[in-house]
């Protein structure tokens, strides 16, 4: 399987739309679903970030418009917040349209990690398990969008157990700071912890060599920044192949 991985300010339904002969799944997002994290993508886009800055009071009917818009692919939204039950009937007007929530534990936007999400979560287990205890009611599978070499893997494996049971599987951007490719060897290390997780490998595959190789440690693969530099050939191929 392969996936759309989300890029705020890019990845919108006409957007996918583009793309969706390519993608088994395509991820909306990331987007600002409660007012203090509208507020920070306010101030990160001043500094010239692309954001998707979504009025709170209009988002549900945008974010039907963008699903609607897509006919093939399944769907995946990423979303941000720090008030859960401020934004929890956006959760769960949004759960009845999608097939998967990602919860981002990704972004390191200061303005983001300065509200405590973001990759914040990833060290703050009591609010992540406060979270997807709220999020399970939603009844719709919820991936973690998580970015690797934040805290160690060991930090980060024991986290994940603290809310083993309340998340369907994990998104993992296999970053390796200051290295131009993935780091495959944790993910291998998080593939072998998590077997009965759905396990998405992500980080700069831009062929099929790299996506084969991603695959022997994931269930999935996802792909972002290629899609943007229209890098996209391999991806035609690859589902012969995969
Ligand atoms: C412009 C841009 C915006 C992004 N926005 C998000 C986001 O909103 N949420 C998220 O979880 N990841 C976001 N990402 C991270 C990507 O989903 C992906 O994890 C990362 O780019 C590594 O994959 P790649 O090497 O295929 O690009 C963004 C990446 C880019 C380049």
């Amino acid at each position: 399987m392969i996936i759309l991985a989300p890029m705020a300010g890019y990845t919108d339904g006409t957007f996918c739309k583009k793309y969706e002969d390519l993608f088994d799944v395509v991820t909306l997002g990331g987007y600002n679903i409660d007012k203090k994290t509208y507020l920070a993508a306010e101030k990160i886009e001043k500094r010239g970030r692309k954001e998707f800055l979504i009025k709170l009071d209009e988002f549900n009917e945008y974010i039907e418009k963008q699903i609607n818009i897509l006919e093939k692919a399944k769907v995946s939204i990423n979303v941000r917040f720090v008030d859960i039950d401020e934004c929890y009937s956006k959760l769960e007007y949004i759960s009845g349209l999608v097939d998967y929530i990602e919860l981002n534990c990704h972004c390191r936007q200061r303005e983001i990690t300065e509200l405590g999400i973001g990759q914040e979560l990833l060290k703050n287990r009591e609010l992540l398990y406060t979270f997807l205890n709220k999020m399970d009611k939603l009844d719709k599978p919820i991936l973690l969008k998580i970015r690797l070499n934040y805290i160690t893997l060991n930090e980060l494996i024991n986290n994940l157990n603290y809310c083993r049971e309340l998340f369907y599987g994990l998104h993992v951007d296999c970053y390796y700071p200051k290295k131009p490719y993935p780091d495959i060897k944790s993910l291998k290390v998080l593939y072998e912890e998590f077997k009965d997780k759905f396990i998405i490998g992500n980080n700069s595959i831009t062929s099929i060599k790299i996506a084969k190789e991603m695959l022997k440690h994931s269930n999935a693969i996802s792909v972002a920044r290629a899609v943007l530099k229209n890098n996209i050939n391999w991806i035609k191929d690859i589902h012969k192949l995969i």
